[in-house]
């Protein structure tokens, strides 16, 4: 565990994605309630004393560190001591750093592909072991070799190939950067000037017989400490937010950790006074221990802030019900809504929710404005171009 120091931070709005800001985290809770098959988490993340601002709708990139787990493991098994100097190709440095570092802090350990696959069949000297590499290579097996990276990470391939004996420098020239992530900010700066607020849904799975970790979500949840361990964060400003005439109406269809901008935009038109309605959908997989800011979100309704909720719990019941389903049913409203001049909102899941949502926008505007699939097509392209209709998805 790293210390947060002592000093004050450098000249203040120096920071940037190339000089990130060493930020403090200040709270860590976790959203789901006892008995939720999901792990989402709230962060709070101090940016005093950065000279950073952000508004409402943008997002925070964190620079993660991979598991000392995983590091020490795949330094155990290059024989060894994480002192070694090393130059990795993707880093393009002037100078040599230690093969522990690079591998913490600098380079991704998952994502293999077949060039280290032929860089241990070049130098395994077990008969079995020059076999099974030779075999994955082979023309013919394309679709098996692409299913064995995809359920393997770097430390995998030298458990399984241990007589390749590969050096540190050699291994670190197969690994690509360590990439910062993203995060959608889900508090509004009128609220909370000096402090971003994340929603981060945990990533762990198993593949190959081992427990995976995502490497930021789990970098937060697990390795960060509040108040000690820096954090590296940056701003990254988007076109994404919530209208400037606060006379606007705002439809907002977030699911799960897609909710998060959505907090954002509802605490700063609540601050701002925004006289126009806001309508938020949310979903997740079940209401009684999924519902991510419930209490707020109620307070909200209560005092009319927020003047429609509409939740759709996916495991409740044997049918999934999703955000679109909830859409449909209040089609009449949402098009009411849209012909006095809401702007729409999707954030979230992009290989499947937001393709969905669209679908179910273009079929509300088709069959409540009494268009043709082509007319209700222009008519979402209008949206677009006024810049009604905005998504922030991943
Ligand atoms: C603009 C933007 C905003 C975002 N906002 C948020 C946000 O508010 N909250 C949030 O939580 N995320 C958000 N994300 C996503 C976030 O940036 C990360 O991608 C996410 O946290 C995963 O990163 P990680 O480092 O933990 O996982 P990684 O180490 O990057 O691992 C993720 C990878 O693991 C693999 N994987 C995951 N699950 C499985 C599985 N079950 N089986 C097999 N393989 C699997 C997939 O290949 C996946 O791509 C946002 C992304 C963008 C671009
Ligand atoms: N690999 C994938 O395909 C995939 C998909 C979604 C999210 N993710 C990742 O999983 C992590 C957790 O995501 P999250 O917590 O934000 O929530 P999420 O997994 O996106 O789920 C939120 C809610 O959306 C529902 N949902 C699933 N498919 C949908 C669809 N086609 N249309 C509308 N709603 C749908 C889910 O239902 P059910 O789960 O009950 O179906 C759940 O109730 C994130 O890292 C995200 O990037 C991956």
């Amino acid at each position: 565990m790293r210390l947060y120091p002592m000093s004050a931070p450098a000249a203040a709005a120096t920071y940037s994605k190339d000089q990130p800001f060493p930020a403090r985290m200040t709270e860590s809770r976790l959203l789901n309630k006892p008995g939720s098959a999901k792990e989402t988490r709230h962060f709070v993340v101090s940016l005093a004393g950065s000279g950073l601002h952000y508004s409402a709708g943008d997002s925070v990139g964190i620079f993660p560190e991979n598991r000392p787990s995983e590091v020490a493991e795949i330094i155990r098994r290059l024989d060894a001591t994480g002192d070694e100097p090393v130059l990795p190709a993707m880093l393009k440095l002037t100078a040599p750093i230690a093969l522990r570092e690079a591998l913490t802090t600098r380079l991704a350990l998952a994502g293999p592909t077949a060039k280290i696959v032929g860089t241990l069949a070049a130098k395994a000297t077990d008969v079995h072991e020059k076999a099974k590499l030779a075999g994955l290579l082979s023309p013919e097996s394309k679709d098996v070799l692409a299913t064995f990276l995809d359920e393997r990470e770097f430390v995998d391939l030298l458990a399984e190939f241990p007589s390749a004996k590969l050096t540190p420098q050699e291994l670190v020239d197969h690994l690509r950067k360590l990439m910062p992530r993203l995060y959608s900010i889900a508090s509004s700066p009128r609220v909370y000037p000096s402090d971003v607020h994340l929603t981060v849904a945990v990533v762990r799975y198993r593949t190959n017989e081992r427990e995976r970790a995502g490497v930021c979500s789990t970098f937060l949840a697990d390795r960060v400490h509040v108040g000690t361990t820096p954090v590296r964060v940056f701003v990254s400003s988007s076109h994404f937010g919530p209208p400037e005439d606060g006379a606007k109406d705002c439809i907002m269809v977030g699911p799960g950790t897609g909710i998060a901008p959505f907090r954002a935009f509802v605490q700063d038109r609540v601050a701002s006074g925004a006289t126009g309605r806001n309508w938020v959908f949310f979903g997740d997989q079940k209401g009684a221990t999924d519902f991510l800011y419930g209490d707020e979100w109620e307070q909200y309704l209560a005092k009319g802030q927020v003047a429609r909720l509409d939740l759709a719990w996916s495991r409740d019941q044997f049918t999934k019900v999703y955000v679109q389903d909830k859409m449909r049913a209040n089609a009449a409203e949402l098009w009411t809504w849209l012909q006095g001049g809401a702007h729409f909102y999707v954030c979230g899941d992009a290989k499947r929710m937001a393709k969905d949502v669209d679908v179910a926008l273009h079929d509300i505007v088709s069959v409540q404005g009494g268009m043709t699939p082509a007319l209700a097509a222009d008519y979402v392209k209008q949206l677009k171009k006024e810049k009604r209709y905005q998504r922030d998805v991943y």
